[in-house]
């Protein structure tokens, strides 16, 4: 079941204005290396223009499991020499001394807020002083819970429960704390003409379909996720992501928003299921900010419900297909992870 559903406390949504102007977007064009994968999992929701500035961002995508958001792993993108959009060198924090129970007393990350967030835009907090949100509750109509249970609170600030980044501040994320983001996996059979399922050539077992975007900001595919906007369930975030990025529900004709409004309803009516929901090792993080994520399958097992709308990429999205769920299609790394696990739930091929 999707009942990650925080408390209801709707104060209607608030669209994240993109005065950042693609800022999420251009994260790796200032000379990070292109072993270190630096690209922000979840662009934050732009209403209109991402400038595409780079492509470079895009080398990230095949790294080993180390980059997976579990909690087992130390976190590395999290540490990333360069920080994105800025010339920000994050102190480097050894392995060893990733975890705030070991002692560090020199520890002196740099300071940094990006100015577009200092700004103060709709989806950023203000800084901690003139302001003290209630961590670890749903405040004013943000949700401020962490999935992985409560996190620490020292003089004022929220301390990634992942541990040491090398740099305090929010960097590029709005929020003092958890960033909500949820990813939408939706999925269906692979059918022949006749309708009948078919099964790989070795492992002999069904294949599974996923809807996937392919990113405008560095081209590379992936699932349509988003942002949790303030006040959203996590259940409707899944459902207007994968309307506004897959079926790009925002310029159909009424008429056909309806239908399409009622079978998405109905989909993601169904009890999905979590694949993950925890913590996300992404290069904004800070020792005070970080992402976390759910992502949840809807399968259409009869395949004539999503299935059978067209799809159309929509703002976030060059474009938009089925593709086969298979171990060696190249996805960012975590998305890989979820869809192995949503093939073995499905006792799919992978
Ligand atoms: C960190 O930077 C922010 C803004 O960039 C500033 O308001 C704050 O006072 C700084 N904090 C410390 C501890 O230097």
């Amino acid at each position: 079941m999707v009942h990650l559903l925080l408390r209801r406390n709707w104060i209607g949504r608030i669209r994240l204005a993109l005065t950042l102007a693609g800022l999420p977007f251009t994260v790796c064009s200032s000379g990070v290396g292109p072993a270190i994968s630096c690209t922000p999992s979840y662009p934050f929701r732009a209403t209109k223009t991402i400038t595409s500035t780079s492509t470079s961002c895009c080398k990230l995508y095949t790294t080993s499991v180390r980059t997976m958001p579990s909690s087992a792993t130390l976190h590395v993108k999290s540490r990333c020499p360069q920080y994105p959009g800025s010339k920000i060198k994050r102190l480097p924090v050894p392995d060893d001394k990733v975890d705030w129970s070991q002692k560090w007393p020199q520890y002196n990350p740099v300071n940094h807020t990006d100015p577009a967030v200092l700004k103060k835009p709709v989806w950023a907090d203000a800084e901690i002083g003139v302001f003290s949100p209630k961590f670890n509750t749903v405040d004013a109509g943000v949700d401020r819970t962490g999935f992985e249970g409560t996190y620490k609170v020292e003089n004022g600030k929220p301390l990634n429960p992942h541990g040491r980044t090398g740099v305090t501040g929010r960097g590029l994320l709005g929020r003092w704390g958890p960033n909500h983001a949820a990813d939408p996996i939706v999925t269906r059979w692979k059918v022949d003409a006749k309708g009948a399922k078919i099964l790989h050539s070795v492992s002999k077992r069904p294949i599974l379909q996923f809807v996937a975007i392919k990113r405008k900001d560095c081209g590379e595919w992936a699932i349509p996720g988003g942002m949790v906007d303030p006040g959203e369930q996590v259940s409707l975030t899944l459902q207007r992501e994968f309307s506004e990025e897959a079926l790009n529900s925002l310029s159909v004709v009424p008429a056909e928003r309806a239908k399409i409004h009622e079978r998405i309803n109905k989909l993601f009516k169904s009890p999905g299921f979590q694949v993950y929901k925890g913590y996300v090792d992404d290069p904004r993080n800070t020792d005070n900010a970080w992402m976390e994520t759910v992502a949840v399958n809807f399968h259409d097992e009869s395949g004539n419900s999503v299935s059978e709308l067209p799809l159309q990429a929509g703002d976030d999205a060059g474009q938009v297909k089925w593709v086969d769920v298979d171990s060696s299609f190249a996805l960012y790394a975590s998305h890989s992870h979820f869809l192995e696990l949503v093939a073995k739930e499905r006792k799919a091929h992978w």
